[in-house]
């Protein structure tokens, strides 16, 4: 996630003795809920191994993390999950939320919302809904969820939405099954009358690496499906929804500002209580602190884990000496990881980065496999079935 430019910018704070690194505030703060899922998305960014997630945080601690945020001067609370409405508390916690003063937003699948519900979080003052699809028809996107009444309930809950006067983001996830039906994809989302649409290359993490070479498109389907987008927002001329196209940074030759920086602006906090600066940092080889054993406070502005990689001290060649580092940060700590096995050292997307070759590599493999060269890869579905041999593919 990428928020170049945002408003959210933090002013330049000096260190001191409670807060080492001068960071700012959190602004965003994100509570995955659950990360129990009724879907199978294989590019779902959880992580793989659930097995040590530990028990979810009670309603009271949400509220106390939700609290001690807004103290910090957090302003955007975002549900997610796995999905958020499995969650009974959501309504609550929302109410609550809302009267401290946040800006809500739901990241939600739909399955598990009906009428009523939909009409208590309006109750309850929720400012924003998110629905994910994962296609524009019924069959493949029954098969990408791994759910046979997923479509269904997605068409009803998107409406329903819309009825109940919500402002509505969709968001379809786009890669290599899906990419070649983005104009039904944008004449579904202008039918529902969206808001917003988020039309999202997959970002490899969690499933979505493992499923990688299934998942990656090709440049040729990148560059066309962008030239539809951009088709239809001049056929649409302001009206109907706002396309938001989202390129993947595989193709790019400079890397993406992750969260805006290392502990900027961004806070995660996980079903159990772990604090991490992005959602797929618990898949790094370090300790993050939890909320039942912390305050957020000592949290976000003096643990180890928030501060290992904020400032510029950590990095080394070629970021280090860098002109673009002040923008880039050096890119995402997490796919540094995943793709060259030390989270300090230059995102491969990076041009100057000597791994960059694996970035070429996945796009020369993406090719071969388009063109049916290469044998197809299966699709790992994410359940706990094909937990143990994700885990594997991983740690070949
Ligand atoms: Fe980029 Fe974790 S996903 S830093």
């Amino acid at each position: 996630m990428s928020t170049t430019g945002s408003p959210l910018a933090n002013p330049v704070i000096q260190p001191s003795a409670d807060n080492p690194h001068g960071a700012g505030r959190p602004f965003w703060l994100l509570a995955e809920l659950t990360y129990k899922c009724p879907l199978q998305c294989s590019y779902c960014s959880n992580p793989l191994d659930l097995s040590g997630s530990g028990t979810e945080l009670t309603t009271d601690q949400w509220l106390s993390v939700f609290e001690q945020g807004r103290k910090m001067g957090a302003a955007q609370l975002g549900f997610s999950g796995g999905e958020p409405l499995l969650r009974r508390d959501l309504e609550v916690l929302i109410r609550e939320a809302r009267n401290m003063g946040y800006y809500t937003n739901l990241i939600t699948s739909g399955l598990g919302m009906d009428d009523r519900r939909v009409s208590d979080f309006r109750d309850a003052g929720l400012d924003h809904i998110q629905v994910s699809f994962q296609a524009s028809t019924e069959e493949l996107n029954n098969q990408l969820a791994g759910s046979q009444k997923a479509f269904a309930q997605k068409l009803a809950m998107a409406k329903e939405v819309k009825a109940q006067g919500y402002p509505m983001v969709l968001n379809f996830v786009i890669h290599r099954d899906n990419i070649e039906q983005i104009d039904k994809i944008i004449e579904l989302s202008i039918e529902l009358q969206a808001d917003f649409v988020e039309l999202a290359i997959a970002q490899y993490y969690g499933w979505a690496f493992i499923n990688r070479a299934h998942l990656l498109p090709t440049k040729t389907q990148l560059i066309k499906a962008e030239a539809i987008t951009n088709q239809y927002r001049d056929q649409l001329n302001g009206k109907g929804p706002k396309l938001i196209f989202v390129t993947p940074d595989y193709y790019e030759e400079r890397p993406k500002g992750c969260m805006n920086g290392w502990g900027n602006i961004f806070l995660t906090i996980a079903p159990d209580g772990t604090a991490l600066p992005c959602h797929s940092a618990r898949e790094l080889p370090m300790q993050f602190p939890n909320v039942k054993d912390e305050s957020l406070a000592d949290i976000w502005y003096r643990s180890t884990g928030f501060n290992h990689f904020r400032g510029y001290e950590w990095m080394k060649e070629p970021c280090r000496s860098c002109d673009e580092k002040e923008k880039d940060f050096g890119g995402c700590r997490c796919q540094a990881f995943k793709l060259t096995g030390d989270a300090a050292n230059a995102d491969p997307v990076c041009s100057k980065s000597e791994h960059h070759s694996k970035i070429v590599a996945a796009r020369n493999e993406a090719e071969q496999l388009a063109a049916g060269v290469a044998p197809q890869s299966p699709l790992l579905a994410r359940n706990t079935r094909n937990q143990r041999m994700a885990l594997d593919i991983i740690a070949r």
